[in-house]
């Protein structure tokens, strides 16, 4: 069944078109991700879909209902979590006051939630009295995942999780959110590391100058060179 639906938006910063008739579904319980170089506008959909932007054309539906033209604190409670590119932690606060602002819509399920993040990152659980500026990276990666778990989502948004991350690290992130995955989330995600992506993901798109080229089964988009080539030209 359907649980996202984005239908030929078009996407602008003041007069600057960036996002053309852009058009693609996320089913319930798919991981799907969002492939494109640099600039290829990717960050721009996730904003769309979750709140900050809104689609000067076409329409985003959520369990069949119309979110394109909510703001983020409407939509959070409907179901759907964004982890933004760049982490965006409070980083004078500790693990566990982040995580606790995460249930801001969702009190009365804190408890659970709390317990689930903390099965997925063990290490959020040992630190959870440290300040969360002090963390490591692969660790504040974990924490911005964790806080977005906090709100019980339907559907966690992804932008680029792995990004600075060493590779030890980025295989961890990318274990949790597969585990995040088989736990009932779906998964929309924009990902830098295409071949990690498309490993744990069941379809892609790939998006270029705004514009979606390529749509596919993971395992098929993997083998084409046309991803890559997306990367390159930019
Ligand atoms: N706040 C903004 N104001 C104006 N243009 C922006 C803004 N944010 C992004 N853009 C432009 O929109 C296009 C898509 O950017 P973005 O969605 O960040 O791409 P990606 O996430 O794929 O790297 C780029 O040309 C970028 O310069
Ligand atoms: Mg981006």
């Amino acid at each position: 069944m359907t649980l996202l639906e984005v239908d030929g938006i078009d996407v602008a910063y003041g007069d600057v078109q960036v996002i053309w008739d852009v058009s693609f579904s996320v089913s319930e319980g798919e991981t799907v991700a969002l492939l494109g170089a640099n600039g290829a506008g990717k960050t721009t959909v996730l904003k769309t879909i979750c709140g900050p932007l809104a689609p000067s054309a076409g329409t985003i539906t959520f369990h069949g209902e119309p979110i394109g033209d909510l703001e983020q604190d409407e939509v959070v409670p409907k179901g759907v979590t964004h982890i933004p590119e760049g982490r965006d932690i409070f980083t004078e606060s500790t693990v566990k006051e982040n995580l606790r602002l995460g249930a801001y819509t969702n009190p009365d399920g804190m408890a659970d939630q709390f317990e689930r993040v903390y099965d997925v990152f063990p290490r959020l659980e040992e630190r959870r009295g440290q300040q969360a500026g002090t963390l490591s990276g692969g660790e504040q990666q974990m924490l911005a995942i964790g806080r977005g778990l906090m709100s019980d989502p339907d559907l966690i948004l992804l932008d680029e999780a792995s990004l600075g991350l060493a590779p030890v690290l980025v295989e961890d992130v990318f274990d949790a959110i597969e585990r995040i995955n088989e736990e009932g989330t779906t998964v929309l995600l924009v990902e830098q590391d295409v071949n990690n992506a498309l490993h744990i993901a069941d379809r892609g798109y790939v998006l270029e100058s705004g514009r979606l080229t390529l749509s596919g089964d993971a395992a098929d988009l993997a083998e084409d060179e046309r991803v890559a080539a997306s990367y390159l030209g930019g």
